[in-house]
């Protein structure tokens, strides 16, 4: 079954409610200027898989289902994924998304800076219609860790000496954290209780974790026409993630030098990446890398399961495999 096809039946008992969320989503994020306007019309016209959008609604449904709370709220969620995907594109020097060429490509960096930024700002908006000064809070932090964590990756750019903890430190700031706050806002809005809520956080955390290796992986083993943005980015960015990580660990003869020669040049040619993508394709990084990925995945799938059995409980067990077997 394609993704795009285990998506919609995962997502189908709040397919209804999605396309209110969509339309919300639209209707929020244009504005009258024209410039600001084609630009975010440009960015919301491919979808991405609304992965958090879902998370959101299903952690509230699996408690008590206020839709009217829950709706600005993973608006509010995927807003802000979307204007953090807008200003990554800005720092990867990435040319596509979402299959469409990104916003800085088509539009300057200026243009892409001002949109982050203007989606930034609409998502206060909808979060002060949540009602609830344990979401403002949340979403605060969200967002500041977020942006740390992209500092870290910033900091960390190059260093082949990284440590597997630091990465996953890294990749919980960058992106388990705003998944994991959605499914703590879910759970927020339906009333969970403490013990509830945190479960919840947890839950996000280990799914949000699983989710930031699969897509490391996906940089090495997957086609850009499925994924829909450029492969090998990370390392012509000079980004070491873990799949290049469980490679160099055992390596000798000297490729932790060639490869780091490659990486430290300003513009690695396509070969010299292509070079360094196959061989991490030949070691045992990669399902290495997914037996990590899964470790997380189960920790996740332990944490619902201490939520009575329920439909939603079924259907959010079941995105822990689709983020571990996803091909895009
Ligand atoms: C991409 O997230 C950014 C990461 C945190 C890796 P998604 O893969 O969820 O992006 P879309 O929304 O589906 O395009
Ligand atoms: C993005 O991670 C995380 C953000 C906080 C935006 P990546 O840089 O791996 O995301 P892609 O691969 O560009 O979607
Ligand atoms: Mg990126
Ligand atoms: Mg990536």
């Amino acid at each position: 079954m394609s993704d795009t096809a285990t998506l919609s039946r995962l997502f189908s008992t709040i397919d209804q409610d999605l396309e209110v969320v969509d339309h919300t989503f639209q209707e929020r994020a244009t504005s009258g200027l024209e410039l600001l306007n084609s630009a975010a019309t440009h960015a919301l016209n491919s979808p991405g898989k609304r992965l958090r959008t879902a998370l959101t609604l299903l952690s509230g449904k699996l408690i008590n289902y206020r839709f009217e709370k829950l709706l600005p709220l993973s608006v509010a969620f995927e807003m802000v994924h979307l204007a953090t995907l807008v200003h990554d594109d800005i720092i990867d020097n990435a040319s596509t998304r979402r299959g469409l060429p990104t916003v800085n490509a088509r539009y300057g960096n200026n243009v892409a800076i001002l949109l982050g930024d203007y989606l930034f700002a609409k998502t206060a908006g909808l979060i002060a219609e949540v009602e609830d000064f344990r979401i403002d809070r949340l979403f605060s932090e969200t967002v500041a860790t977020v942006c740390e964590g992209t500092i870290f990756e910033l900091l960390s750019s190059h260093r082949m000496d990284l440590s597997i903890d630091h990465y996953l430190e890294r990749i919980n700031y960058k992106t388990a954290c705003l998944i994991s706050a959605c499914c703590k806002g879910g759970a927020i809005v339906g009333g969970g209780t403490d013990a509830q809520i945190a479960l919840m956080t947890q839950y996000g955390v280990n799914l949000g974790i699983a989710f930031q290796i699969v897509d490391d992986i996906l940089d090495y083993t997957g086609s850009p026409t499925t994924i829909g943005k450029p492969t090998g980015n990370d390392l012509r960015q000079g980004l070491v993630t873990l799949p290049l990580l469980y490679a160099l660990r055992n390596e000798q003869n000297g490729r932790v030098e060639r490869v780091e020669r490659i990486m430290n040049q300003k513009k690695p040619s396509d070969a010299e990446i292509d070079t360094v993508v196959r061989w991490v394709n030949a070691t045992n990084a990669i399902s290495e890398s997914l037996e990590l990925a899964r470790h997380y995945a189960a920790r996740a799938t332990a944490l619902l399961s201490e939520f009575p059995a329920s439909p939603e409980r079924a259907v959010l067990m079941e995105v822990v495999d689709f983020v571990v077997e996803r091909s895009r």
